[in-house]
């Protein structure tokens, strides 16, 4: 089997890269991925003689490019994006651009090159925000309501993939799913940034009174729902995907990281919100467990702790990223 993976040299993309060649060694992956701040080819580097995965640099909003690539391919799994809220508060159009209409390319092009298996990685940021004097959580029957520029586009890009289905009988699948973490995080998110900063003797910036909550789902899991909705998903279904029971907030992530390296609550800083922060999101993964058997592997204190020591481990790795360094890399590696 062919695969496209667009976005597979990004955070959880290239997580599903790895995992992926990692359990169907003989499948075959298209990588295509524009390489913005957030692709790094440092984390395919151990691919580099890897007959089964082809890197290809492209902008999934090149529609010539893009047909060209999902010719001969059997399934799309669509992960790149502009990923973080801040960014998109600073500057929302490059996440129309690429979450909206780069989505609209690879529909179209999955459509025109023989109705291509599609499956679109989304968010459970979409559904708003949930507060904290409650225990409710998203559900199936939850509608949109997205606050932040980075949640309206990748709700615009989940009803196009709908609208795909229902208009053209496009043979797609949804995840909708709550925060990731694990190895290659890219460290402008919550988790990575405040243990490379501490690594850095740095303090760690805590938006507002820090008692945001967010239901974390290490990577690894994430990867393994994926894999799941792609085996046996129903067409034309959107599966919810959650990491924990209970949500934490994002202090007691940082008291849990601060324990793990052996810190003092001195590096806490707070510092002014996030305009918009949504409270709380917290996501009933019961579907994707009834009817796929799926539940996350690793409770949060097990896989924050491997988390943890694979960034002690790489350092080198997240402080070429912090540096920019890694363009130098990239730069080298294609020099011809
Ligand atoms: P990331 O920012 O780490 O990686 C995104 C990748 O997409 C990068 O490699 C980047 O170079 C590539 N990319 C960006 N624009 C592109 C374009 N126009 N053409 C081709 N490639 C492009 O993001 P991530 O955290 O790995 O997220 C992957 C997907 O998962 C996204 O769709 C995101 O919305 C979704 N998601 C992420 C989380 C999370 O916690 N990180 C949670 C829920 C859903
Ligand atoms: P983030 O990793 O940006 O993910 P998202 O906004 O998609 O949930 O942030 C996770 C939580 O951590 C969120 O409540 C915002 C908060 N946060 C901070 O308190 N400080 C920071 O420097 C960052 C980046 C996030």
């Amino acid at each position: 089997m062919k695969l496209l993976i667009t976005g597979g040299a990004g955070f959880i993309g290239s997580n599903f890269v790895h995992y992926w060649l990692n359990n169907y060694p003989n499948d075959d992956i298209v990588n295509l991925d524009k390489l913005t701040y957030a692709g790094n080819l440092e984390t395919l580097k151990d691919l580099e003689n890897n007959p089964h995965h082809q890197f290809i640099h492209g902008d999934i909003c090149d529609t010539e490019l893009v047909n060209r690539v999902i010719e001969d391919v059997d399934i799309v799994v669509h992960f790149a994006a502009e990923s973080h809220v801040d960014r998109s508060i600073l500057d929302p159009t490059p996440f129309v651009k690429t979450n909206v209409e780069g989505t609209l390319v690879l529909l179209d092009a999955a459509l025109k090159n023989g109705k291509k298996r599609f499956h679109h990685i989304s968010t459970d940021e979409v559904f708003g925000a949930l507060s904290l004097d409650q225990n409710e959580k998203f559900d199936d029957n939850t509608p949109y309501n997205p606050h932040s520029p980075y949640a309206a586009s990748k709700a615009g890009s989940d009803h196009l993939v709908r609208a795909y289905y229902d208009t053209y009988q496009l043979p797609v699948t949804i995840s909708n799913c709550t925060n990731n973490y694990g190895p290659h995080h890219f460290p402008e998110k919550f988790i990575p940034l405040t243990i490379t900063n501490l690594m850095e003797g740095k303090k760690i910036p805590v938006y507002g009174d820090g008692l945001y909550v967010r239901d974390w789902l290490y990577v690894e899991d994430h990867c393994a729902a994926v894999d799941l909705i792609l085996q046996k998903g129903k067409i034309g279904k959107t599966y919810l995907i959650g990491g924990m029971n209970e949500g934490i907030s994002n202090i007691e992530v940082v008291k849990k990281i601060l324990k793990l390296l052996n810190k003092s609550e001195d590096s806490i800083e707070y510092v002014k919100d996030r305009p918009g922060h949504d409270r709380r999101y917290a996501i009933d993964w019961s579907t994707i467990h009834e009817e796929l058997g799926w539940s996350p592997k690793y409770s949060f204190d097990e896989a924050l702790e491997k988390t943890v020591k694979w960034f002690i481990e790489n350092e080198e790795w997240w402080k070429r990223v912090k540096s920019g360094a890694y363009l130098e890399y990239y730069n080298k590696q294609y020099s011809q």
